[in-house]
């Protein structure tokens, strides 16, 4: 069965990845997690592509089939520009959520929980071009919720103030959907249900991914049991407890670096 190659800067695109496992347990998977460098919000685009295009050749020497950028960050840096270096593999990237946040407000406000890479990105200005017409669409980069992510804090006082300083403003202006245009959100759900009660939904593009992925698979099968691997540029200890955490089941970590820096 054909390989499916997912990155992210850290954890935060098992969000995606977990829904990849459900509707195509069949598929191998590698996840590379490049948390030697994380965060990538907060750095300009063309070091996240120099990161993001080494990976993704990483990725494809190892037999991936379709790279999946499960970051927003490193869709709005690298997407186009890998489809043009990379002609013949398939890549699906993050969109952040706006379309569908937008039709389904009934308050006329969209809140966006993302990063400042993505909120700078030209996808994202062409998104509020088209859509910010129907809606007022307030965009709010929240850095330290990737952080908290990263060390698994998901629940708890800490991840309550953090999601709490960041929502307020939208709930105050009146969000009643809050898109989650950064892998590492949809992980902090519960918290953001419960600061936010039934005033405001997270929007969590996952399964929209998820099911992309499987349009784009090459359609090809191979014998053989698939596997699931996950690789790390940093500790893989540590990435392996969180993100056994994270996918409530037990996750085995390599650290392999891919390239000498
Ligand atoms: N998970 C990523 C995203 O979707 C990146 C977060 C970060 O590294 O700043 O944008």
């Amino acid at each position: 069965m054909p390989k499916i190659g997912v990155l992210d800067s850290g954890v935060g695109g098992l969000s995606v990845l977990r829904e990849i496992h459900r509707i195509l347990p069949q598929h191998s998977t590698i996840y590379y997690a490049d948390q030697a460098h994380v965060p990538y919000g907060t750095r300009p685009h063309v070091e996240i592509d120099s990161f993001v295009d080494s990976i993704t050749r990483f990725l494809i020497g190892q037999g991936a089939d379709v790279i999946v950028l499960a970051c927003h960050a490193a869709s709005a840096a690298s997407l186009r520009l890998l489809r043009e270096r990379y002609p013949h593999v398939p890549f699906v990237g993050l969109e952040p959520a706006i379309k569908p946040a937008v039709l389904n407000t009934q308050s006329g406000v969209v809140g966006v929980l993302t990063t400042q890479a993505t909120a700078d990105g030209a996808l994202y200005q062409r998104l509020l071009h088209r859509y910010g017409r129907m809606a007022r669409v307030i965009t709010r980069p929240a850095p330290e919720l990737v952080t908290l992510v990263e060390a698994g804090t998901i629940a708890g006082s800490a991840a309550h103030s953090a999601v709490s300083q960041y929502l307020e403003p939208l709930l105050q202006a009146g969000a009643d959907q809050i898109v989650l245009a950064c892998t590492h959100f949809p992980f902090l759900a519960d918290v953001i249900r419960d600061v936010a009660g039934s005033t405001a939904l997270p929007v969590d593009p996952g399964a929209a991914v998820a099911r992309q992925v499987r349009r784009v698979l090459p359609d090809r099968r191979d014998a053989g049991r698939p596997s699931q691997r996950y690789l790390t540029s940093a500790d893989a200890g540590d990435f392996a407890r969180i993100a056994s955490g994270l996918m409530g089941a037990e996750v085995i970590a390599e650290t392999v670096c891919y390239r000498a820096d």
